[in-house]
């Protein structure tokens, strides 16, 4: 098998694209993510796929909480403001509406149709050049209800962060 098979069979794994906000002190900020993923029920964690260099891997490594805020399908333009890092674009939360999380203090975005409040658990150094940050559900709200068909999702837009 060659790596371009590898890569074309991960590409077909479906994901959803969020916006992982995150807290340390007065700092907050938001990325977008798409390797976020449930990984156990009792208690509920969820695991997601965090890369070293970003910015918002020092914060959760600092602050120790992080919320993922889900989308509807019509809200990807939402998440523009957040496609590129903070060393580029280092006022990229000046003009976000958003609220404090009830439990863990991330910013909880207006634009979101719903959200998970995680606290850390553990972050996984896998000496790869993603960590898997693994989160303890603590909170959650919905300000759009909606079925897991309404979510955003990263084929909805025909991109595509795999391979
Ligand atoms: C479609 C798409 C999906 C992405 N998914 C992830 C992801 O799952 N995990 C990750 O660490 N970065 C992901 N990124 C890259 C981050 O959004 C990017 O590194 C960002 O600049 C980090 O922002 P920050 O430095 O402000 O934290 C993705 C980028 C795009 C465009």
């Amino acid at each position: 098998m060659t790596d371009d098979t590898i890569k074309e069979v991960l590409k077909r794994i479906p994901y959803g694209f969020y916006a992982i906000t995150s807290r340390s002190g007065d700092d907050v900020n938001a990325m977008v993510a798409n390797w976020v993923m449930q990984t156990s029920f009792s208690p509920r964690q969820v695991a997601l796929g965090l890369e070293k260099v970003s910015y918002t891997y020092g914060l959760i490594e600092k602050g120790g909480v992080f919320a993922i805020n889900i989308f509807l399908k019509d809200g990807a333009d939402a998440l523009k403001p957040f496609m590129k890092g903070r060393s580029k674009n280092p006022d990229k939360m000046k003009d976000i509406q958003y609220s404090e999380g009830p439990e863990t203090g991330s910013p909880i975005l207006e634009s979101a149709a719903a959200y998970l409040e995680c606290r850390v658990v553990r972050i996984v150094d896998t000496g790869g050049d993603h960590d898997t940050v693994i989160g303890g559900v603590v909170a959650a709200g919905v300000s759009s209800p909606g079925e897991v068909g309404d979510t955003l999702s990263l084929p909805d837009l025909g991109w595509s962060y795999a391979g």
